[in-house]
């Protein structure tokens, strides 16, 4: 029973979460990564059959996917993330938490091939290249132009999946999402809105 209990623990509160990586990571916390309570809301909406295949685009240390995979075990939870080391914890907590249902690449999302996945979460990844307050560090090359030609990418392939696929999006300015993609859902705070593809 103890072994469960602690696994569990860990899926309640932002704060146990965020236990899984070291302080710097934590304290990026509360303006990069998802809270528990969305990521588990977005998540009961992707995971619609077992087998499904769910990508995080721009999965940070792997939050959302960790959290989905966790609560919805028949359902693949996978994250694509550009940053090495942001990739580097993702993969450390999969093994930490022995979640098999779960799996991160390193890479920039236009690098996969996204008709591999049935259904996806997105959490503003590109706005870092808007605002200068949004960036967690120096390390990457910021402009307007990387913003649109992300949004539009990601525009065209959402375009191109099949009827039914299903979206999350938080704290999207929406220049990602086709008109294809009707709403279903709107948060209180209007932050976590989803959508299926007609
Ligand atoms: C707001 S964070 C969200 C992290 C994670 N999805 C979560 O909810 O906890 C957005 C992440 O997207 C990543 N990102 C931004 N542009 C990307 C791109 N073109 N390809 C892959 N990752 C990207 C950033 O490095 C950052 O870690």
């Amino acid at each position: 029973m103890g072994k469960n209990l602690v696994k569990s623990a860990w899926y309640t509160t932002d704060a146990a979460f965020d236990w899984l990586y070291p302080e710097r990571i934590q304290l990026l916390s509360k303006r990069h990564w998802t809270p528990v309570d969305v990521a588990k809301k977005a998540a009961r909406f992707l995971a619609t059959e077992p087998g499904k295949k769910v990508l995080d685009i721009g999965s940070g240390v792997g939050k959302f996917a960790l959290i989905g995979a966790h609560y919805f075990p028949d359902v693949l939870f996978y994250g694509v993330e550009q940053r090495r080391e942001l990739h580097h914890y993702a993969q450390a907590a999969k093994e930490y938490t022995k979640t098999n249902n779960a799996g991160f690449i390193h890479g920039n999302f236009t690098q996969v091939d996204l008709a591999e996945y049935d259904h996806f979460y997105f959490y503003n990844a590109f706005f870092e290249n808007l605002d200068s307050n949004g960036r967690m560090d120096h390390q990457m090359e910021y402009s307007t132009g990387l913003y649109n030609y992300y949004s539009r990418y990601l525009f065209k392939e959402l375009d191109a999946k099949p009827s039914g696929t299903r979206l999350a999006t938080f704290h999207s300015l929406e220049d990602e999402i086709p008109s294809s993609y009707q709403i279903v859902d709107v948060s209180t705070d209007l932050l976590l809105k989803t959508w299926i593809k007609k």
